[in-house]
């Protein structure tokens, strides 16, 4: 009778080892699998520290009259201190699944819904006409592509701020060195289709490979 207790209560063990095993590795492959997707559309996740975020929202002067867009919002951050600490209505767009998943319960556990909208897909495949102020952290190639949306579809009022890395073809307002933003128009530049000096592109893609958001 013990015998048989035994055996059956290390089946039990090797069944439990087994199941957390396999939910294990299929957690670390889907967390896995997530981040190299978001790398692959644009940038990988890297969030924004907070202090930086306020500095984006201000260098911006958002307020309560706009429309906020992050595009790739990661951990929603951003639109979340859009939303609370300045008053403005927030879209955020994630083509991570697991972060979108993440974003959607914070705006609701935050009772943000009313004020805060989040988008899950590619940001190049959704509308962003109606932002009055777009915050951007991506790589430069992905900043590059998005210039000539931007323009097409932005008010020339709107706002754009780029963290770490420029919009080369976009008309610069200002920029500030620490932390690296840069606060655009959504119109070309005197010099149009502009490429980067060929000093701006290499420092850009250096900076690519050493800080990977
Ligand atoms: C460097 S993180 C910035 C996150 C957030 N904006 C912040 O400042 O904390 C870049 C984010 O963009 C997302 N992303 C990358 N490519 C994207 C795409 N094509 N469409 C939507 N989101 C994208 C990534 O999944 C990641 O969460």
């Amino acid at each position: 009778m013990i015998d048989l207790l035994q055996d059956l209560l290390s089946i039990r063990v090797v069944q439990l080892v087994l199941s957390w095993t396999v939910a294990l590795v299929t957690i670390v492959f889907l967390i896995g699998l997530s981040m190299s997707w978001s790398n692959i559309r644009g940038a990988p996740w890297v969030p924004t520290p907070i202090g930086t975020v306020h500095d984006m929202l201000q260098l911006a002067d958002v307020g309560h009259r706009d429309v906020v867009y992050d595009l790739g919002c990661g951990d929603g951050r951003l639109i979340v201190a859009a939303a609370r600490k300045y008053g403005a209505r927030a879209v955020g767009i994630e083509v991570d699944p697991m972060r979108f998943l993440w974003c959607q319960l914070l705006i609701t556990v935050l009772g943000l819904r009313s004020r805060v909208t989040v988008r899950f897909g590619d940001l190049f495949k959704h509308d962003v006409s109606e932002a009055t102020a777009v915050m951007v952290y991506l790589l430069p190639d992905t900043n590059r592509r998005l210039q000539h949306k931007l323009v097409s579809e932005l008010p020339a009022e709107a706002q754009i701020v780029a963290h770490s890395f420029t919009m080369p073809a976009l008309e610069e307002v200002t920029s500030i060195e620490s932390p690296e933003l840069y606060l655009y128009r959504p119109v070309m530049s005197a010099k149009g289709e502009a490429t980067p000096s060929p000093e701006r592109a290499g420092r850009e893609d250096q900076g690519q490979q050493d800080r990977q958001p």
